[in-house]
Formats: C-alpha cells, structure tokens, sequence
C-alpha cells in the first residue's frame, strides 16, 4: 500500500513567503506538532476519541461479514436511508470501489445497487423508489441520534413502501445502525426485531465511515471490508509518529494550520483527479467543515474559526474554476489527489488524422493525460503563487481508500489540536435540527417554533 503527500509547493521556496510556508516556520512548528498529536493520542487512549480504533475492531468486521454472507442474493439494491455523516461515507466507498459512478450521480449502476436516500425533495425520494423492487431491496436505515427528521421521515415512507410488498416479514428486510441501547431508532429495533448493528458512543458521524455506519452498506454491496480496515489500519501506525517526517497527517494538518493562521488561505479545494475518488470529495467536504467550523475554542472564547472545503474535478473543474483559482483571490491551498495507476489506461488510438490538434495524442493514454494534466495545474499555479499540495495513492482499491479515509481523519483531528477548538462537536448542526422539529412540530422543542415565530416576527419589520 502507497500513501503519499507531497508538500513542496506549500513551501515559500516554491510560490513565495506572502502565500508559503518558509521552513523556518515548519522548523519552529514541529515541537507544537508533536505536542498535538501527544494530546489527542492521550484522547484516543482514554477512549474519549473512537475512530483510530475501528480499523481494529475484528470482531465488529467479522460479524459484519457473517450477516452480509447469510442475506447474500437475496436482494438486488441496497436502500440506505441516513443523513450527513451517516450517508456520505458509504457513498465515498461505492463510488471510489463500485465506481466510477458519473459525476453527481444519485444511484449505482452495480448489482446490488445502492440507492442512497440522504435528501427529503419528495421527488427524488419517489423517484429512488420507483428504481426498486420491494421484495428485492434490503432497507438499511443510520442515524445514531435514532431521531434526525430527514431520516425518520424517509423511513415511515419506505417502511410503507415495504410493508406494502411484503406485510409480516417486513422487519425482516430492515437492519438498523445506530446508538446501543438509547435513542428511538433502537427502542423500535429492539421492538420490532430488526437486525441491528451498534455505533459507539466516542464515534461522531463524519468520523463513523469504518465502524458499522459505513462497512454494514460496504458489505452487503459486496465491498471487501478486511481490506478497507486493513489499509486503514497499517496507515494508523504513521498517524501516532510524533515526527512530522513520518507522519502524512501531522504533517498535511501543519501545513494547512500555517496556512491558514499565517498566510490567510481560508479555502481549502479538495481536487481529486480521478472520478472515482469524486464521492470521498463530498464525503471530506463534511469532515473537514463540521469538524474544523466553530465558534468558541476550548478555553470558550470567541474564535469563528475554520477552513472552508470545496470540492473540484480534476481535469473536469480546470475548465470551469481553475480560472478564479489562479486570477481571483488568493485565498485558497488546493490539495490535489492523485492516482498512480487506473484499471485501464484508456489507450488513445493511433489514427491519424494530419492535424496538429489531434496528432501528438495518438498512441498515448487518458492515464498519462489526466497525470500530466494534474501536474500542468500544479505548475501553473505555482507560477500564480497558490500553495498546493497532492496525495498520491497509488490505485483505487480497497486497501488505499481505507488508509486514505483514516489519513483525512487524523488530519482533520490533528487539526483541531492546533487550532484548539472541539473538532468531535457539532452545535451548529444540532442547532438547524432544533429549529427544524420546532418547525414540525414536534413535542417538547417549543421554544424553537417561538424563536422561529420572532424571526418571521423581525423578517416582516425588516421589509422594505
Ligand atoms: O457528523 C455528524 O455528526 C452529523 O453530520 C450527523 O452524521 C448527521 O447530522 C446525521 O445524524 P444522525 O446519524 O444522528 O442521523
């Protein structure tokens, strides 16, 4: 398994001190970085922090795969009904394994499909519905609240839709992820019988890809989920190196804290060239904003810190954003991923046509394009002063995505260390969820329906 990052045009040698990071700076850091990544090593141990441990967790995977291998062929889609970090996931795995879905796509084209049920617009949930056969679909329904509206909602409709098809042995067709022992998810899976598999209290949902929310869906789609937790675990042993040297999250999290505090690079573009890796963009986008976007910093004052992520194609996006990304502001530090080898190199044929446009590709390979491609945008905006930086897998398999998925974690946790704020919290979220049951209705959040009626109240007063 090869991981790599590659820091050297975030270096000031490279796009200059106003927007890199002199070696000086790195140098005078590295102290702080060890003393960080002590600290939440310290947390991990403790067992107030989950996710390192997953990847190790082989009675967990082992039970997985059981329940996966007994219920085999008996379904042709998987429906997952979650939200957030109980969704985006195992989008991330399908995609980047199953893959390449095309850009944006809503469901799988393998067989099981998976058809993921994260949104409410009415008629994207009908039409999910109308792909599937009831008596062929397994309902796999996340939340480790057990309440988010949007999930709940969703899984009256498919339980409906279920129970319509197959009546008695609905709850047969129906296993639940979610929180052991609390919460309304599990007190109707426990009523009901579901099959159901726990998410452990010190794991936060953007945080949960490799504990039952993500390798339950992986497996039933026929992921191998040995090997995604065998990668993730193998990178883990890097990820507790005190030495920025050794360790690719430490250092990628110092580099984007220096870059962040120092030289004003607010945005972060996750830009992967490859499609397959298009989902684990979205599925980063949530980790990275959820996690790093706060209010207060651990001492409780004010801090409204964080970075924003956003999200390109490679070489797709060099003809939509690249533009603003070397003329408009410099703002940004793009972290490019790249791959070394693709299952097919999509070989260019050697028609000539005795034009100069389409001559010297003949013979060549989309695999070589789209390499030279992501490397001509780094040289270019190096030229431009914009830091960047790339992650090399080595191929899209099981193995790389998972240590991949368990680098971006550790990173986004070393982080929080450095800037000092709770990365495993989300107030923001629970607080859109709280006006939202207000909103609903829903028994014992009055206060949000009122709160909500004070805005509508100063909305209407602010009118021109
Ligand atoms: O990362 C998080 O904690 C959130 O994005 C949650 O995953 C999301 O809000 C869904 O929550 P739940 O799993 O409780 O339905």
């Amino acid at each position: 398994m090869k991981l790599q990052f590659d820091e050297i045009n975030l270096l000031a040698d490279m796009v200059g001190e106003r927007d890199g990071v002199t070696r000086a700076e790195v140098a005078a850091s590295g102290p702080m970085a060890g003393d960080a990544m002590k600290a939440f090593q310290r947390r991990s141990e403790s067992g107030e922090i989950g996710f390192p441990h997953l990847p190790f967790q082989t009675a967990l995977i082992d039970s997985i795969r059981k329940y996966a291998g007994q219920i085999r062929g008996s379904y042709d889609a998987v429906c997952l009904l979650g939200i957030g970090g109980s969704a985006l996931g195992s989008w991330a795995l399908d995609c980047a394994i199953r893959g390449p879905h095309p850009v944006q796509a809503a469901f799988s084209a393998k067989n099981p499909k998976l058809v993921i049920l994260d949104n409410v617009d009415p008629s994207f949930v009908g039409a999910a519905l109308d792909t599937m056969n009831p008596k062929k679909t397994l309902v796999v329904v996340v939340a480790k609240s057990g309440a988010t509206a949007e999930t709940m909602a969703t899984f009256l409709i498919v339980e409906k839709w279920l129970r319509g098809a197959l009546g008695g042995k609905t709850a047969q067709r129906i296993v639940a992820v979610t929180s052991a022992g609390h919460g309304d998810l599990a007190a109707l899976a426990a009523r009901e019988k579901y099959q159901t598999f726990a998410i452990p209290e010190n794991v936060g949902g953007r945080f949960s890809v490799l504990s039952a929310v993500g390798l339950v869906p992986a497996a039933l789609i026929g992921i191998d989920i040995r090997k995604l937790t065998r990668g993730a675990a193998s990178i883990t042993r890097d990820c507790w190196k005190s030495d920025i040297a050794g360790n690719p999250a430490l250092r990628a999290a110092l580099y984007h804290f220096l870059l962040l505090t120092r030289k004003s690079k607010t945005i972060q573009v996750a830009f992967p060239y490859s499609n397959r890796l298009w989902g684990t963009a979205f599925w980063f986008r949530q980790l990275w904003a959820e996690s790093l976007g706060k209010a207060v910093n651990r001492s409780g004052e004010t801090a409204h810190t964080g970075q924003t992520p956003v999200a390109a194609l490679g070489a797709t996006d060099q003809h939509s954003q690249v533009q603003l990304y070397i003329e408009g502001p410099n703002d940004k530090v793009f972290t490019f991923w790249a791959v070394n080898k693709f299952p097919n190199q999509g070989k260019i044929p050697n028609t000539k046509m005795d034009l100069a446009a389409f001559d010297y590709l003949r013979g060549q390979t989309l695999a070589k394009l789209i390499s030279a491609e992501q490397k001509a945008t780094a040289a270019a905006m190096v030229e431009a002063a914009r830091p960047n930086c790339v992650f090399t897998l080595d191929r899209v398999d099981e193995e790389h995505l998972g240590a991949f998925l368990q680098v971006m974690e550790f990173e986004t946790a070393f982080m929080g260390e450095f800037l000092s704020i709770d990365a495993f919290n989300q107030e923001g979220v629970e607080l859109g969820k709280k006006f939202t049951f207000g909103l609903m209705g829903r028994a014992g959040y009055e206060a949000y329906a009122d709160k909500f009626k004070a805005y509508e109240k100063k909305r209407a007063n602010a009118k021109p």
